[in-house]
């Protein structure tokens, strides 16, 4: 936050890109604003449709707004046909490199063919449009072929990450009520085979509505096929014939695309629902706007297609582009520290989307790892998922981007469905602060609130809203219209809520502060505080439960848990290792918290409610402050010299 008042500083403005004072920027913002129905109607043109829409922006019912009401598109055919048919037939589509280090290429044709076979196999097995595909599986050519091939038909596919649990698994399927499932008898983590084909047999265990399962040769190990329900990916994909061809349904612009669960502040996961055609003009014009892509690029964004930034950028957004898009299934980190940097050096990757905490965890590596390989084939950086702190921004600009690449640091959500306040380099390019994600997208109507709902100015830390709607918005949660207009829309009527804290400096940029809410981003992952406490307490031994985030130098944050035990349970290593093994199996190891901390008391409100601001305040070591309305000023006490204890345990081990 240190440089947020000082002007533009001209040294992070890479010399061979010409860049003027972002005035162009601000002039198309403003255009774009004050005519909104105009401009998308004319970014809109970039997207095949089969059927012009009637409206650009069908706003009669806030929030459940409806953009380009009348249109039909298919999305699989502005990722796959329309290249098809022109000069990008040959092109390749995908570069995938799985974990162990195989490559696979998919041209556009390739890609179309894969897609074709698997869209005609999910209508033989009767999906019709509208119905749930379930997916779980790691990053193999695979899974963006069954996206393509489920919006082919019109499905509505609904990815959960590979890494979460049965449990976590089950609760999505129920949710949306797949009628398929598409996984694989296993996957990689760090060379070692992982059982997701026996996770997804748990799941299915405690759900109805599935009636196929297609399953994807990965590892080869060993695995059950249940008769009747399993059949393997290979063998009906074989059995469509080579040539299949399957018509693109022609689907409504307000059509369901995808339902994407993420956390929020209750236990029970959100399916965020993404539209047809909005997102997919949001997805084509932010990739656009922020990495402008060309036919010499080979664009690589690391991000699992299990989570939103997989969806858009490594899929929707680079397909609709024609872009060659990096598929890699893998760790940074294995086989060697170094992995990332072989990837770009052998495959000539041109634009690097990655992450805070990766590039955190690389300053710990050393930079002895980046400065072995070759990287002049890059020509830009981006980052994502968290905030990015300025000596992170600098490291990766120093060392990866020898001072010469610009850094896009895109800030957005699930919710979302693509960027909105990044760098620009498709304008031109948006003067950098090293820590800022800069200005709001063109047509973005950001704004900074408090608590009034009063716009706080330069300076002051509040709440980021939207006041616009914008294309690629989500439209609204699965079978939860209610809880949709409540969690975005509940605060101040037709102002989209984003939970996160910002402030916005002299120059206008925006600089983002983390959740406001009880949500945490753990290495870039959002895990609700609430989910953590639910799984917890699901535990016979827990009696109460309280999850705090605490800072971390790697991943951001850390979920820390204290609990309380209920009678006939004691303290011990063993018990806090068991509830660490709960947490995996109940949400997946992307939960597990860094400590457990088991205390006598938790300190309450004498109306009952744990008073989260004091557990945090003992987390970060930070004066208790006011404890008047405490049931009892000791279990302040209590919980100080617990976990004192315990960082001291775990300081010695
Ligand atoms: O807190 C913000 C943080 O990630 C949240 C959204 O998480 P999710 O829906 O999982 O989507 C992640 C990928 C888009 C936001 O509310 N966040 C995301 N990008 C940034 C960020 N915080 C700061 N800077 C960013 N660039």
């Amino acid at each position: 936050m240190s440089e947020a008042s000082l002007p533009f500083n001209e040294k992070y403005c890479p010399s061979s890109v010409s860049v003027t004072s972002g005035e162009k920027r601000r002039q198309e913002w403003e255009k774009s604003i004050k005519n909104l129905q105009e401009f998308w109607a004319e970014k809109a043109k970039a997207i095949d449709w089969f059927k012009p829409f009637d409206k650009v922006l069908d706003d009669s019912n806030p929030p459940f707004y409806k953009w380009f009401a009348g249109g039909e598109l298919n999305v699989s055919y502005n990722a796959l046909d329309r290249h098809v048919k022109a000069h990008r037939k040959n092109k390749l589509a995908y570069i995938w490199e799985g974990e162990m280090g195989e490559v696979k290429t998919y041209t556009y044709y390739q890609l179309y063919r894969e897609v074709n076979k698997l869209a005609k196999v999910f209508k033989d097995f009767g999906l019709k449009k509208g119905d749930r595909v379930a997916v779980f599986l790691p990053v193999i050519p695979e899974l963006p072929i069954t996206l393509l091939a489920t919006a082919r038909i019109g499905g509505i596919h609904a990815v959960v990450f590979s890494g979460f649990s049965a449990e976590a698994l089950a609760d999505r399927i129920n949710d949306c009520g797949a009628k398929i499932l598409v996984t694989a008898d296993g996957s990689f983590r760090r060379g070692k085979p992982v059982a997701i084909k026996e996770t997804a047999d748990r799941a299915l265990l405690t759900t109805t509505s599935v009636e196929k399962v297609i399953v994807v040769k990965r590892t080869g190990q060993p695995i059950q096929m249940k008769e009747g329900r399993d059949v393997w990916y290979d063998d009906v994909m074989t059995k469509a014939g080579a040539n299949v061809y399957v018509e693109p349904e022609h689907m409504q612009s307000t059509d369901p695309l995808f339902i994407l669960y993420t956390s929020g502040t209750t236990g029970k996961p959100k399916g965020v629902q993404h539209g047809t055609g909005g997102y997919l003009v949001w997805a084509y014009w932010t990739l656009k706007w922020a990495f402008n892509p060309s036919d010499e690029d080979i664009y690589w964004c690391v991000a699992d297609i299990g989570w939103i930034t997989g969806h858009t950028y490594n899929v929707y957004a680079p397909l609709s582009l024609g872009v060659t898009a990096l598929l890699f299934e893998g760790t940074p980190d294995y086989p060697a520290q170094d992995r990332w940097w072989d990837i770009i050096e052998r495959h000539g990757v041109t634009i690097l989307y990655g992450t805070p905490t990766a590039v955190r965890m690389f300053m710990k590596f050393g930079e002895q790892w980046v400065l072995k390989h070759d990287l002049s084939s890059l020509r830009l950086l981006g980052t994502v998922g968290e905030p990015i702190n300025p000596e992170a921004w600098r490291w990766y600009y120093r060392v990866v981007g020898k001072e010469k690449l610009p850094i896009i640091d895109t800030w957005w959500q699930t919710e979302t469905g693509g960027f909105m306040i990044a760098p620009l380099s498709g304008i031109e390019l948006t003067p950098l602060k090293p820590g800022s994600a800069t200005l709001p997208l063109p047509a973005i109507n950001a704004d900074i609130y408090d608590e009034k709902g009063q716009s706080v100015g330069t300076g002051n830390k509040g709440l980021l809203v939207v006041k616009s709607p914008w294309p690629g918005m989500l439209q609204t949660l699965w079978k939860d219209p209610e809880r949709f207009k409540q969690t975005y829309f509940g605060k101040w009527a037709n102002i989209y809520c984003t939970g996160d804290y910002a402030i916005k400096d002299p120059d206008g940029y925006y600089w983002l502060l983390g959740r406001a809410d009880e949500v945490l981003k753990v290495a870039g992952h959002r895990i609700g505080t609430v989910e953590l406490e639910s799984a917890l307490v699901s535990h016979p031994a827990v009696s109460e439960a309280a999850v705090m985030g605490k800072e971390d130098s790697v991943k951001g944050e850390v979920p820390v848990a204290f609990v309380t035990l209920r009678s006939g349970f004691q303290p011990s290593d063993e018990l806090r290792a068991e509830l660490v093994k709960h947490i995996r199996t109940t949400i997946g190891p992307i939960a597990t918290p860094d400590a457990i901390v088991i205390v006598n008391k938790l300190p309450k409100t004498r109306s009952g409610k744990i008073m989260r601001r004091i557990l945090k305040a003992v987390l970060v070591g930070a004066p208790i402050g006011d404890v008047s309305t405490l049931e009892d000023d000791a279990s302040v006490e209590d919980i100080k010299v617990t976990y004192e204890e315990l960082r001291r345990q775990i300081n010695k081990k």
